[in-house]
């Protein structure tokens, strides 16, 4: 039997390195499900939970067109949600099992959702850098090693792209504008910066997970790399907009070609890592009266389906 799974795993391990895709009925190890379901659920929940904090702020957009824009980014990491969760149910896990892991606190989702969207200027930096953020994580994604994963990220990227560029715009209309919204805006990017940075995650040194998930080609990149390449890419969007980026460190290094910036306050991200952030029980108590509210719903929708296939049963005897 040993000997049997080794030969299999041997298999598995090629398939990844040649740069195929691990699909729903291959064999895999258990581990390698485990992980999967673990992070593209934590992905799912992220999406859901992410719509709390920009939903807030829906019906008190300033104009139509940014509320049907808002709208729409909500409607995105709602879809998001709901596509993920397929993919992990192609890993053997069902989505009541994944709805009672998020409702009940057990599950893990990105932290960045458990700090308050408090002025409008946190839609556009919202989108900028979370979503920005997200973006760099993804784009490596779709190119990760279980393909139903893979292919949901290419799709999902496409939306975040346009994320990105509806918060940046406006961060670009607050900056551009009257004194008061230049200040709500450099608000917004002192309050988002150091969180958008802990996105990544824990130093190189530190993560647990990082090695093997680059051995299944979970992870393509390091949380250093890509935390490295989003101040790179940001720091030039921050002076386009005439904002400063709350780092009294953060200096261009010709030597590495890249920006030095300072230290990020760990406590901090185990902190809110740990369930303490700032609105980390807002945050589920609204998701479970969402869920609650929403039970007549989905026992509607099943209602629904039931009937439609009696009717279909019938038609066909
Ligand atoms: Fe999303
Ligand atoms: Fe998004």
């Amino acid at each position: 039997m040993e000997l049997y799974n080794e030969k299999l795993e041997a298999e598995f391990q090629s398939k990844i390195d040649s740069g195929q895709n691990i699909e729903a009925k291959d064999w895999m190890p258990e581990k390698y499900r485990k992980t999967h379901i673990r992070q593209i659920s934590q992905h799912a929940h992220s999406e859901i939970i992410g719509m709390l904090p920009e939903g807030n702020w829906i019906t008190r957009a300033p104009s139509l067109k940014r509320k049907i824009t808002l709208l729409a980014k909500v409607q995105d990491e709602g879809g998001h949600g709901l596509y993920l969760y397929s993919a992990a149910e192609t890993l053997g896990i069902s989505r009541a099992e994944l709805n009672e892991q998020l409702n009940s606190g057990r599950a893990k989702y990105s932290s960045i959702f458990n700090y308050p969207a408090v002025t409008w200027a946190d839609m556009g930096a919202v989108g900028w850098l979370v979503d920005g953020a997200a973006i760099m994580n993804q784009v490596m994604l779709t190119r990760t090693s279980y393909g139903p994963y893979a292919r949901a990220m290419v799709r999902i990227c496409k939306e975040e792209s346009f994320h990105q560029r509806q918060g940046y715009e406006i961060m670009l209309t607050l900056s551009k504008g009257t004194e008061v919204q230049k200040r709500m805006a450099q608000d917004a990017l002192n309050r988002w910066w150091w969180p958008s940075l802990m996105m990544f995650g824990p130093r190189d040194e530190e993560s647990v997970h990082t090695e093997q998930a680059m051995k299944w080609k979970i992870k393509l990149k390091s949380n250093d790399e890509l935390r490295q390449q989003f101040v790179d890419q940001t720091v030039p969007q921050a002076e386009l907009l005439g904002l400063t980026i709350p780092d009294p460190k953060l200096k261009w290094n010709a030597e590495r070609g890249h920006y030095d910036f300072g230290d990020i306050d760990w406590e901090e991200f185990k902190r809110v890592v740990a369930g303490k952030g700032p609105c980390s029980y807002e945050r589920l108590k609204t998701r479970n009266e969402a869920w609650d509210k929403g039970a007549w719903v989905r026992e509607a929708a099943m209602a629904f389906a039931e009937k439609q296939q009696e009717k279909s049963l019938k038609e066909a005897s």
